[in-house]
């Protein structure tokens, strides 16, 4: 036992000692070249995090002289970043997915890898002349090499990108394993990208399904909820609030009422006034919204912006009476929206009520049903829609 300890601690010395000493041949320049490449860039655009990560490799390989970035939008390979060339020039290069690679050896079936392939001259049968005549004025018709990577998304190509150079060197092992490297991390970003945009499609798609669940079920909500969304994300913005906020109300407000799925149809649907007890069922649509919403992962803030739009400012409202701060300010905005729009649009019981008659009850009823400061930005916005 004690030598086994001992062996180890000699080994761990070795590797110590090993650490300690720095290889003669390491360029610590490209290092830093490599991590100024990737700073910062969460916080960056796509297009930003592109340019930024395609001038990183650009400035580490130093056999290109010139480089570009396809990417594939519509079936369509589009220079998108470029280096040394003329980005207006290359932009008339305009590829379909077969000619994109026509002059490399890289299908969808290849690695991402880095490839390198003298160009002698090119098979004038391929182009037409138009683009014949854009190659010859970049300088790439002949005589150059590109080193080049497949950017992939799950196997597929989705982009390309190429480095040039016009003297017959070519490039060396360590620019090929460069550039590989950030291809890997380029296709990673559009795998990650791509997850997104279907998330946020399927969330998109799971909101638009409530919406229309609760407009089959009750007449009088159509449009009703979409009309609320426009309106409280305009005060909201005439409020100056951040994108972020925005976004919520815009979701909270579009599902504000999906509770009344929990409300039965003839109460819903009932073409004259209702009675006291059917009043009082009604009332308990926000507390279904909020059990419907807090289901959803993610959703905890927008089922309690939601769940609070009956509350009135000065604590008359439902379902708990909340008042004044005890409000989240949130639900404030969506309950003037909803407001609004309950009071211009027409049920079976009474006709639907003016602009300028909505816009003289908000005025009344601020500071006592309305936020004062909402309602002042509501005013403003809703002055402005019957004016345009
Ligand atoms: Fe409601
Ligand atoms: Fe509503």
């Amino acid at each position: 036992m004690k030598d086994a300890s001992r062996r180890l601690k000699k080994s761990l010395h070795r590797k110590k000692v090993a650490c300690a000493v720095r290889p003669e041949n390491v360029d610590y320049n490209k290092i830093v070249l490599a991590v100024d490449s990737f700073i910062n860039i969460h916080t960056m655009s796509n297009k930003d995090f592109l340019e930024k990560i395609f001038v990183g490799a650009f400035k580490l390989i130093p056999e290109a002289e010139k480089g570009s970035f396809y990417e594939l939008i519509d079936d369509r390979y589009v220079p998108i970043v470029s280096s040394g060339y003329d980005l207006e020039v290359l932009q008339k290069l305009v590829f379909n997915r077969e000619d994109a690679f026509a002059d490399y050896e890289c299908s969808d079936s290849a690695r991402i890898e880095a490839y390198e392939k003298y160009i002698d001259e090119r098979d004038d049968t391929r182009f037409s002349e138009e683009m014949i005549n854009i190659l010859r004025e970049l300088g790439t018709y002949s005589k150059y090499t590109s080193l080049y990577a497949p950017i992939q998304v799950e196997g597929v190509n989705v982009g390309l990108i190429c480095f040039d150079c016009f003297t017959k060197t070519g490039f060396t092992k360590t620019s090929k394993k460069i550039l590989k490297f950030y291809a890997q991390i380029i296709s990673n970003f559009y795998t990650q990208k791509l997850l997104y945009e279907k998330e946020k499609k399927m969330y998109h798609d799971v909101v638009a399904a409530l919406v229309s669940a609760i407009e089959v079920k009750d007449k009088y909500t159509e449009g009703h909820a979409q009309r609320v969304r426009e309106y409280s994300c305009d005060i909201a913005k005439e409020l100056q609030l951040s994108n972020s906020k925005i976004n919520d109300i815009s979701t909270a407000a579009l599902l504000h009422d999906i509770g009344k799925i929990g409300i039965s149809t003839e109460i819903l649907n009932k073409p004259g006034k209702l009675t006291k007890d059917e009043y009082d069922i009604i009332k308990l649509h926000p507390i279904y919204t909020k059990t419907i919403l807090e289901k959803i992962s993610g959703f905890s803030s927008i089922a309690n912006f939601a769940y609070n739009h009956h509350e009135n400012y000065n604590g008359t409202g439902y379902p708990r009476g909340l008042k004044y701060d005890e409000i989240p300010f949130e639900s404030q905005i969506i309950q003037v929206a909803d407001a609004y729009d309950a009071m211009t649009s027409e049920r079976a019981y009474r006709k639907a009520l003016s602009t300028h008659q909505a816009l003289k009850i908000i005025s009344e009823e601020t500071g006592k049903q309305f936020n004062p400061k909402i309602a002042k930005a509501a005013i403003k916005v809703f002055s402005k829609l019957t004016s345009s």
